[in-house]
């Protein structure tokens, strides 16, 4: 790569996801969060009272009203407003998914209406230039799927199937990018081996079933858009950490081996022969010691999570085995000051570069998140958006960081020197 530019058609851009941003949906989930949201009111100051920004965010957090995602950022009214939003700031990729509950709301009766809002959501991006990329599942299920026990159903694996053809042949013409699964092992883990997450069904033997069939999932949904698109380009994507060994001690090195075997490589492992493409999710690094993490946490987000760049080029590098173009599909921090922002998304692309440079092949670069929005059990308050949403006036605010990566989507090229 020549000092800080590009590859050529490099695709930039940032990723949502429709519960997150789209408001009005009825879905496993929305019923799970007003069924918890008076305990996870009480709970939050357990979870984040030793935040730094718990003070600016301790009514909120201890408001149940807080935990329900009722009308999000109304992206799913909005969506041209913000994918103009998308435009002006160079994007010219943009991820987001289609919720399953709005195309299939009662067992086997699609609603085409639902079908031609997707339509036209894909046809105001493409009015912008900005490439689709389109995901199938990203997390919640519809009602009638959860009663049937959701992702243990026998049957679940042709469900999706069904779903996925469907949508597939709606928008065949339409969208090259397809991303059947979101993060299949943060999912399952949170839901069946924390049950912190709807279900909330805390078995390993359901966890190990669930992951069975989202993998059978994915290899039959990979065969059916093919067959009905065969310059279809389809993968998952995955939430990859870099693991390191503490002072690379041997027993270190040996967790680290096994949680990389599990965690970073066995679904694509499994899948392999069913993907053209890599989505890579980078969020996090753990430098293991005797199972513990050991990192330095020099710099935190709002969240608490640790801001190392490094480890998107270690999971880059990880990922080069498989021999196929990637796609960093999301990436960022909650950061509702906008203090690191602008530096993290530049250390970020100086891990992607390297790894350009070392023979990876990646191919785009998605920041999570283009809007602030809901984030899943933590309610609203984390701020991963490069444009800030007022959720009580739904105006929209471009952050300044969210201008410095529109230079570089626009010139294809880093700007060094990013010290915050
Ligand atoms: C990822 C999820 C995404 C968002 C970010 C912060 O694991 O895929 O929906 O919640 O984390």
């Amino acid at each position: 790569m020549k000092k800080g530019q590009f590859p050529d058609g490099f695709l930039w851009g940032a990723a949502t996801a429709a519960h997150q941003v789209e408001g009005g949906n009825t879905n496993d989930w929305t019923e799970w969060e007003k069924k918890n949201a008076e305990r996870l009111a009480r709970e939050a100051e357990k979870k984040f009272g030793h935040l730094p920004i718990w003070n600016d965010i301790k009514t909120q957090a201890q408001d149940p009203q807080n935990y329900i995602s009722g009308r999000a950022c109304d992206h799913y009214n909005r969506y041209e407003e913000d994918f103009n939003i998308a435009q002006s700031l160079g994007h010219n990729a943009h991820r987001f998914s289609i919720e399953w509950s709005r195309i299939e709301p009662r067992e086997g009766e699609f609603d085409e209406k639902e079908i031609e809002h997707y339509k036209k959501v894909i046809t105001s991006l493409r009015a912008c230039g900005i490439e689709p990329f389109v995901t199938l599942w990203h997390w919640p299920i519809p009602i009638w799927l959860k009663d049937k026990g959701g992702w243990r159903s026998g049957k679940v694996v042709e469900y999706f199937d069904r779903y996925t053809e469907k949508v597939a042949l709606a928008l065949k013409d339409d969208v090259k990018f397809w991303i059947t699964l979101n993060e299949p092992l943060v999912y399952s883990a949170h839901s069946y081996l924390k049950g912190a997450w709807p279900p909330q069904k805390k078995n390993p033997f359901h966890f190990i079933l669930v992951i069975r069939n989202l993998m059978r999932a994915h290899r039959l949904s990979y065969g059916t858009i093919k067959k009905i698109n065969p310059v279809a380009q389809i993968g998952i994507s995955a939430h990859n950490v870099y693991l390191e060994a503490y002072k690379n001690k041997f027993i270190n090195r040996l967790l680290k081996g096994m949680t990389d075997w599990l965690w970073n490589f066995l679904f694509f492992d499994l899948i392999k022969k069913y993907q053209d493409f890599i989505g890579l999710n980078n969020y996090h690094h753990n430098r293991i010691n005797f199972g513990f993490n050991k990192n330095d946490n020099e710099r935190i987000s709002d969240m608490g999570w640790e801001l190392y760049p490094e480890a998107l080029y270690h999971t880059l590098v990880g990922i080069k085995k498989y021999n196929k173009p990637v796609y960093v599909t999301e990436n960022g921090l909650a950061d509702r000051e906008d203090k690191y922002r602008e530096w993290f998304i530049k250390e970020n692309l100086k891990s992607v570069a390297r790894a350009i440079d070392e023979g990876v092949d990646v191919r785009g670069y998605l920041y999570w998140s283009l809007l602030d929005n809901f984030e899943w059990d933590k309610w609203f308050w984390p701020r991963f958006g490069l444009v800030e949403i007022d959720y009580n006036t739904m105006e929209r605010k471009i952050r300044p960081s969210a201008r410095t990566y529109a230079e570089i989507c626009k010139t294809n090229s880093l700007i060094l020197d990013s010290n915050p």
